[in-house]
């Protein structure tokens, strides 16, 4: 079963980390032996947090509150929320998953389970290795696209959906041919990936006839993770997190994170990223969208987004996607001219702050690999309580404890107050704490919560702790891929409309051709 998130967490130097996940254990971690290959490798970049974790009693109220919907309107548009999922898919892939036992090297084995932006949840491990050919056309070169089944009076189209079609049952064919399953989890990051697909076969019909056989699938795929990496670096970043602090990070270096390594060395993941920062992107999911123009006015809810995909649904029972749910680009990013859409049709994403759309409190179980019986309003089925637990597991950091540790590692950032955390700006009400456990709260606040006051107190951009950790994974992320324009600082984009600069709306009109027809085929 694919799904999000680790149930355990190989930490270097620690071991591994793990819980049952029954949900109701409150017991700390156990350590477990080292395994000879170690799994995808975790790093603590912070202090420990021990005796600083709250009682499950706090998590259940908090989780509540935070996960009851309202919150504040955002300015980001949607499209952000989803691109922001299929990076962390990408960051956190475990590439040794895609490939055969036999043809590991203990290099590769290593690299394979560490963080970069490389799209290798897109790649796999390339169309040489025998497990992941299958995500090629036979010239080894294209990524193989599906067709999306003509449905609600809208024709069927070729490149709209996923690859499909592997096994024997309904439901294995029913599954993406695509090495990471959780990029199918929902209709908004599947077509995402189906848009990274697109960019980069068209990256590779660009490439000059000069360009020898074997170096052709190569050479578009470092030309297509240097122009994403630039786009992260100039547009997704820099929506999300205050400007200052990605441009001090880019420009002058990090100051707490992997600090002094060799470039070159193989990368690890803080888990104050993975377990707190970087999981803002669950206040950003909407609970429904003007999806396209059959599911217009909200009726793209996210039950149905999860209902089109086959991870966290099953295709609506068919084969295929079907074609009057394809997704319509201009609605989840700002096209200009002829391809903009009106305000009204226009999708943004929720305010980063501390509150959660309420579907988020009843996560469909196939999405966090639990099974059927789980029954509804269960915590296990709330992300924000499966986020503050999964932290407890770890014992991670407090806000508190990160804000003091950067401070030392001559961070700039000014602490929050008790009183900012406790009343924030209209986001989770903490009023149903008991004077004991809102005493404990305001003084060991879980990362994941603090992070999010800060941007909510902030007009629902990262700042201080949250900018500081997101910005650094990134920086590290990128300098330690194989193909990374940290480490090549004389690249520049060539796919956008000029040398400096490279959007997500510059790699969707490339990725498809600029054309109305293909961006929004519903019209
Ligand atoms: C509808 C959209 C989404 C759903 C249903 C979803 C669901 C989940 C679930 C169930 C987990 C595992 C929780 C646990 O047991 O620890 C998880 C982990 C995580 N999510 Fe999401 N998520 C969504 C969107 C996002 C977005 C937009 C981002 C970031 C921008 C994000 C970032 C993360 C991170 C960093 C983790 C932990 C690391 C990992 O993926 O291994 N998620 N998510």
């Amino acid at each position: 079963m694919e799904k999000h998130g680790s149930e355990s967490y190989f930490v270097i130097g620690e071991g591994l980390l793990t819980e049952s996940d029954d949900g109701r254990d409150a017991a700390g971690p156990q350590i477990a032996a080292l395994e000879a290959a170690p799994p995808f490798r975790f790093s603590r970049m912070g202090p420990k947090g021990v005796n600083r974790q709250l009682g499950e009693g706090s998590h259940k109220k908090v989780a509540n509150e935070m996960a009851a919907g309202g919150g504040g309107a955002g300015q980001i548009p949607a499209g952000f929320t989803y691109l922001g999922q299929f990076i962390d898919h990408d960051l956190t892939f475990d590439k040794t998953s895609v490939m055969l036992g036999a043809n590991i090297s203990p290099a590769a084995l290593l690299q394979g389970r560490s963080p970069s932006l490389d799209l290798d949840s897109l790649y796999g491990a390339g169309p040489e290795d025998p497990e992941s050919a299958k995500f090629y056309e036979a010239d080894g070169i294209r990524l193989k696209m599906g067709k999306a089944q003509a449905a609600g009076g809208f024709p069927a189209m070729d490149g709209h959906d996923l690859p499909r079609g592997a096994g024997s049952s309904a439901a294995e064919k029913r599954k993406a041919v695509i090495p990471d399953k959780r990029n199918d989890e929902n209709l908004a990051v599947a077509q995402t990936h189906l848009a990274m697909m697109r960019f980069h076969n068209r990256v590779a019909d660009s490439l000059p006839a000069s360009v020898p056989a074997s170096q052709h699938f190569a050479q578009a795929r470092e030309l297509v993770t240097k122009h994403y990496q630039w786009m992260i670096r100039t547009d997704y970043l820099p929506r999300i997190c205050a400007a200052t602090v990605v441009n001090n990070v880019f420009n002058s270096g990090r100051k707490a994170f992997e600090v002094g390594v060799s470039a070159t060395d193989i990368p690890t993941m803080p888990i104050e990223f993975s377990v707190a920062a970087f999981r803002l992107g669950h206040s950003m999911v909407r609970q429904a969208y003007d999806w396209n123009k059959a599911f217009d006015d909200g009726d793209g809810t996210l039950d149905w987004l999860f209902f089109f995909s086959a991870t966290g649904g099953n295709l609506a029972g068919n084969p295929t996607l079907a074609s009057n749910w394809v997704a319509d680009f201009r609605r989840l990013y700002e096209f200009k001219g002829n391809l903009a859409v009106s305000e009204g049709k226009f999708n943004r994403a929720m305010r980063i702050d501390t509150t959660l759309v309420d579907p988020l409190k009843n996560l469909p179980p196939e999405t966090f690999g639990g099974g059927a019986g789980i029954p509804f309003d269960d915590p296990r089925r709330n992300l924000a309580f499966r986020n503050l637990r999964r932290a407890k597991m770890v014992k991670l950091a407090t806000g508190q404890q990160m804000a003091t540790f950067l401070k030392g590692k001559g961070v700039n950032l000014t602490k929050l107050t008790k009183a900012q955390i406790r009343d924030g700006n209209n986001g989770a009400d903490l009023s149903l704490l008991t004077q004991s456990q809102l005493d404990a709260f305001l003084k060991d606040t879980p990362l994941w919560f603090y992070i999010l006051r800060e941007a909510e107190l902030n007009g629902g951009k990262l700042k201080g702790v949250g900018a500081r950790i997101v910005a650094e994974t990134f920086h590290r992320a990128i300098e330690g891929s194989q193909a990374s324009i940290v480490r090549d600082p004389t690249f520049k984009p060539k796919f956008g409309p000029n040398n400096t600069t490279f959007s997500m709306v510059d790699l969707m009109l490339f990725a498809f051709e600029g054309k109305k027809a293909l961006l929004a085929p519903l019209g």
